[in-house]
């Protein structure tokens, strides 16, 4: 109801204004037309700043922000995750329509509090919903300053520092991941760096085709579990391959790709006359966190002589942490390997990178040489104009961020994050074991990364035959538990079936770095799932 008033108090104010006045946008100032620097424009600016040198609305969102609590670890737990409204209803409630005249700067801040309302808090404790969560602070400082420069990483003229910074930590994640030499690039996204590597196998294979097309081409098939991020079928489609030829392969119990089932479909894609080029291997898969065995993989693509991707996306993770980094074990081997800081660990959306122990291939992939941006009889060393290595032409400034907050947090804060992420994952493991109404997962009882997925068995169904029309109504839990915890705004969690092990919906929690996990808030899941499923 509050919300609708201010809704409505934004609707009016504007609609009422006398005509001769209007709204400085910059300043929030109301002052007659052609009398820009009334003197009205300091008392009607939220801060008392001078508003020729500081930005009063940057000013009053950097408060909403801190007001509001919504850098992780500093988010008030009590309070909601989601004020849930149906599509229709937040239509009624935001004053969605563009005016004529602009708002001022104190109905800004006014709207930017509506739109907290009714935002999801990924920075509250209890948001698991996604692989993605809050975002540490200073990643997201670091993402403010590069905003606010607003320059494209394409050449080194226009983002100088931004373009040995990106290279820089291209180098240190080659590194991580054991290459002795390499390349790599910011991407839009895990699916983006994904297609990256589909790209750099195919332009490795056949580099013809970069001119030619895939005319007259055998079929080039992809390999990826079954267990894996459906991005890697997107990429089909967008590279022309046809998702067809994405050969699903089968997994063990615990949705790790079983390395014998790999060499057997590459040989009967080759009797078909097909052509194998590329395997994703998945280390983190999105639903069981499944590691696939990198070192046998490899060395099945080197006798096929097909490129090995692994799609790092969730799971690189370990890579930070000493403990668990041999969950990346074979790492080193690899073409190519995707990787989001911006889920386990908190990057701020989107820190996606992909790098190759390639060097060079990147730019072969992908270079058209455009003569208005990459001359080469630039004054300066041309080999730090990188961007002929992206799809794109700008490409946002995602490395800075990512390197602002390594800086800012060092190598044991990063490793012991991710060491607390796992223990983590472990405590509820063994939480979910000890009591009776919460069933482990089968897909689940060898896990390895931050995933766990269970299920909650209500009162009415304990103790029950456990036939097909009870893991029936046992698939039907999660979905109202979600629901009833949404309208709450207590806890956000994923479920889903896994229908090629024959599971019905159970709950997947994936646990993150950013904020903090605890026990407590690994009891409080489990009680608050107890808590609205007693009465189904
Ligand atoms: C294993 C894995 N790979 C790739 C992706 C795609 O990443 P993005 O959402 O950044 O495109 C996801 C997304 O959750 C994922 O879980």
């Amino acid at each position: 109801m509050l919300a609708q008033r201010v809704a409505v108090s934004l609707h009016q104010t504007i609609k009422f204004l006398p005509r001769r006045l209007i709204l400085h946008k910059n300043t929030g100032a109301v002052g007659a037309v052609g009398h820009r620097h009334s003197s009205t424009m300091k008392q009607n600016t939220p801060q008392s700043s001078d508003s020729a040198v500081t930005s009063s609305i940057l000013e009053a969102i950097n408060k909403l922000v801190q007001d509001q609590r919504l850098v992780s670890d500093k988010y008030d737990i009590t309070e909601k995750i989601i004020n849930f409204k149906h599509p229709k209803e937040l239509e009624e409630i935001l004053p969605l329509a563009i005016q004529k005249d602009g708002l001022n700067d104190l109905q800004l801040e006014e709207l930017g509090r509506l739109i907290v309302k009714y935002s999801v808090k990924t920075c509250h404790p209890h948001f698991y919903n996604q692989l993605y969560h809050g975002v540490d602070e200073y990643g997201l400082a670091g993402s403010w300053l590069s905003d606010a420069l607003n320059t494209n990483s394409h050449t080194f003229e226009v983002a100088p520092a931004f373009i040995v910074i990106e290279q820089a930590i291209v180098n240190y994640v080659t590194k991580l991941f054991g290459f002795k030499q390499g390349d790599g690039i910011f991407s839009p996204g895990g699916s983006l760096s994904n297609m990256y590597g589909m790209m750099l196998a195919r332009q490795k294979k056949f580099p013809d085709i970069k001119s030619t097309g895939m005319f007259g081409q055998k079929p080039l098939v992809a390999f990826t579990s079954e267990e894996s991020h459906y991005s890697i079928k997107k990429g089909a489609n967008w590279l022309g391959l046809g998702m067809d030829n994405v050969i699903k392969v089968e997994t063990d119990a615990g949705g790790n790709m079983k390395p014998e089932a790999l060499e057997a479909a590459i040989l009967e894609a080759k009797a078909q006359n097909k052509e194998p080029f590329f395997v994703n291997a998945t280390a983190g898969s999105t639903v069981t966190g499944a590691y696939d065995d990198l070192d046998a993989l490899h060395k099945i693509c080197k006798k096929n002589q097909v490129w090995l991707h692994v799609d790092a996306c969730w799971g690189g993770a370990a890579i930070l942490s000493k403990k668990r980094r041999h969950l990346m074990n074979g790492s080193e081997h690899m073409d190519s390997i995707a990787w989001n800081p911006h889920k386990m660990v908190g990057a701020p959306l989107q820190t996606s990178i992909f790098v190759t122990s390639h060097k060079g291939l990147l730019n072969e992939t992908n270079s058209a040489n455009a003569t208005y941006l990459f001359q080469q009889d630039k004054f300066y060393d041309v080999s730090y104009d990188t961007g002929d290595k992206s799809v794109q032409c700008g490409r946002k400034v995602d490395a800075f961020k990512f390197w602002f907050m390594l800086k800012a947090r060092g190598e044991n804060y990063m490793e012991e994050m991710v060491d607390q992420t796992f223990d983590m994952a472990d405590h509820l493991h063994a939480l979910v074991l000890s009591k009776d109404n919460f069933r482990l997962v089968p897909a689940y009882e060898n896990r390895r990364c931050t995933n766990v997925g269970f299920w909650y068995i209500p009162p009415r169904l304990m103790g029950k035959v456990e036939d097909e029309t009870w893991w029936e109504e046992v698939g039907q839990v999660a979905p109202k538990i979600k629901e009833a915890m949404i309208l709450d705004g207590s806890l956000m969690i994923g479920y889903q079936p896994l229908p090629f092990k024959n599971y019905r919906n159970f709950f997947r929690m994936v646990v993150h770095g950013v904020p903090r996990p605890e026990p407590d808030h690994m009891a409080f899941l489990l009680d608050q799932i107890e808590l609205f499923g007693k009465k189904l």
